[in-house]
């Protein structure tokens, strides 16, 4: 087991290329299923939770091929299954998109129910209702979801609530089914749209992604196609905050601007300097920071996946910073780890109070999920002293080679052994 150590108080500086986007390739790799042909993946992110989706998929007997660090080809024609078992899918969330993509291959999926990060209750009542009004019947037996249906037939589904997991999984089931299927109030993340953007080079027809209205009228086949993922909103995100907070002048590449204008504005409110070229920004501060209110909401409203980053700068800004996380009911755990470095946080349910203080100290802290550790290197960035963080396997699920990229940035960090029980569970 491996835990990070940082030396804090350099400030960021020159470039550094963002990746492909986690959510989507997620969602596109378990898509190919729909193909039953060869599909080629370009700028696929080199993070765990992508190498346990192609490992799972080539359990499944998918033929893999690796044509270099960003470039895969999946041929799933020689699957042969519509069963997940629980010793596939408990290291990923994302794993419940093999439901959608195996009910729209065979109109039959059993799946186990996935792992996933650790911030509150993850219910799937969207996700099943979506497949019930598609016309299969969906149980949940011995934590194995169990759907299937003579053929699927489109239909029109209102999402009570907006769930980007559920619009993923409805989309991909609805591709093959017979007539049409109107999403409502469906998600607009922008990996929705990269999701759609590859059905349709497959030879699916699916209409007004990024909307809230998604239309999806059923064809009978899909082909194999070659596909470039879309830059990684959060990663991208993540490096805007962290030069932010760390005084720097840091030009982030590979990346499509209008996916960060809420992180943007609200970097700007805070005092910070944004840049936006074609397919770059520049983020420069002089580390001082005004108070702000942050709410986190669906797209286009601020992620919730970039809330513990934001929040990590809020706790060195002037003043009263209020948060409210808009989207889970329990992402404010790693508050715990920023106090132990000296923040002022005070959290009530899905509201967190900052009261800005002048410095964070190093500590030894762990990061409770993927993005509260991405929080914690922040605040390890900005402390004054030493920072050891335990539990980075939930780092490295979604941010590709982060430590040569700090590093790269002028950071003092890297990683070290340390001996200990090995943790698996709980991953996601
Ligand atoms: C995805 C992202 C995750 C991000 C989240 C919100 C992936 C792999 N993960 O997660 O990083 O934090 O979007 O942007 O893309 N809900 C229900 N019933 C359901 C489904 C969801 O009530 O059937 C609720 C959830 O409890 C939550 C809200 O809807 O409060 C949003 O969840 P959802 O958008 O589905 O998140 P995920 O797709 O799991």
């Amino acid at each position: 087991m491996e835990k990070l150590v940082i030396h804090g108080g350099n400030r960021l500086s020159g470039e550094v290329e963002i990746s492909g986007a986690k959510n989507a390739a997620v969602a596109i790799i378990p898509a190919t299923l729909l193909a039953q042909d060869i599909c080629r993946i370009e700028n696929i992110p080199n993070i765990s939770d992508v190498s346990c989706m192609v490992r799972i998929l080539s359990q499944m007997g998918a033929q893999i091929r690796y044509i270099n660090k960003h470039t895969i080809e999946i041929n799933t024609k020689t699957v042969n299954s519509y069963i997940v078992p629980h010793e596939m899918t408990k290291q990923l969330r994302a794993s419940y998109y093999l439901i959608g993509a195996l009910l729209g291959r065979y109109s039959r999926a059993k799946v186990a129910l996935p792992g996933g990060c650790n911030f509150g209750v993850r219910p799937i009542d969207l996700h099943i209702k979506g497949f019930e009004l598609l016309g299969a019947r969906a149980t949940v037996e011995n934590a194995m979801i169990n759907a299937s249906a003579d053929r699927l037939t489109g239909s029109h589904i209102y999402m009570d609530k907006v769930s980007v997991g559920a619009t993923i999984n409805i989309m991909l089931a609805a591709v093959k089914a017979r007539g049409l299927t109107i999403i409502d109030n469906a998600a607009k993340e922008p990996h929705i749209v990269d999701l759609a953007n590859f059905l349709n080079s497959m030879g699916a027809d699916v209409r007004g992604a990024g909307t809230d209205v998604i239309k999806i009228h059923g064809v009978n086949e899909l082909h194999g196609c070659t596909y470039n993922i879309i830059p990684d909103q959060i990663e991208a995100g993540t490096y805007m905050v962290a030069a932010a907070a760390t005084g720097g002048d840091v030009l982030i590449k590979n990346v499509i601007p209008k996916h960060l204008e809420s992180i943007t504005a609200k970097l700007i409110e805070c005092g910070a300097q944004v840049t936006e070229y074609d397919d770059s920004v520049r983020v420069q501060s002089e580390g001082r920071f005004r108070r702000i209110n942050l709410k986190t909401m669906p797209h286009p409203g601020f992620p919730t996946d970039m809330q513990p980053q934001m929040s990590v700068l809020l706790s060195v800004a002037e003043g009263t910073s209020l948060v409210s996380e808009g989207v889970w009911d329990n992402r404010f755990k790693y508050v715990d780890q920023l106090i132990r470095m000296g923040a002022d946080v005070r959290v009530d349910g899905t509201i967190a109070v900052f009261q800005g203080v002048s410095e964070l100290t190093g500590a030894p802290v762990k990061a409770d999920d993927l993005r509260a550790g991405a929080a914690m290197i922040i605040a390890g960035l900005i402390a004054r002293g030493v920072t050891e963080i335990e539990d980075i396997i939930y780092i490295d699920r979604g941010y590709e080679d982060y430590v040569e990229k700090l590093r790269n940035l002028g950071a003092d960090i890297y990683r070290m052994e340390v001996r200990d029980e090995v943790k698996t569970e709980n991953a996601g």
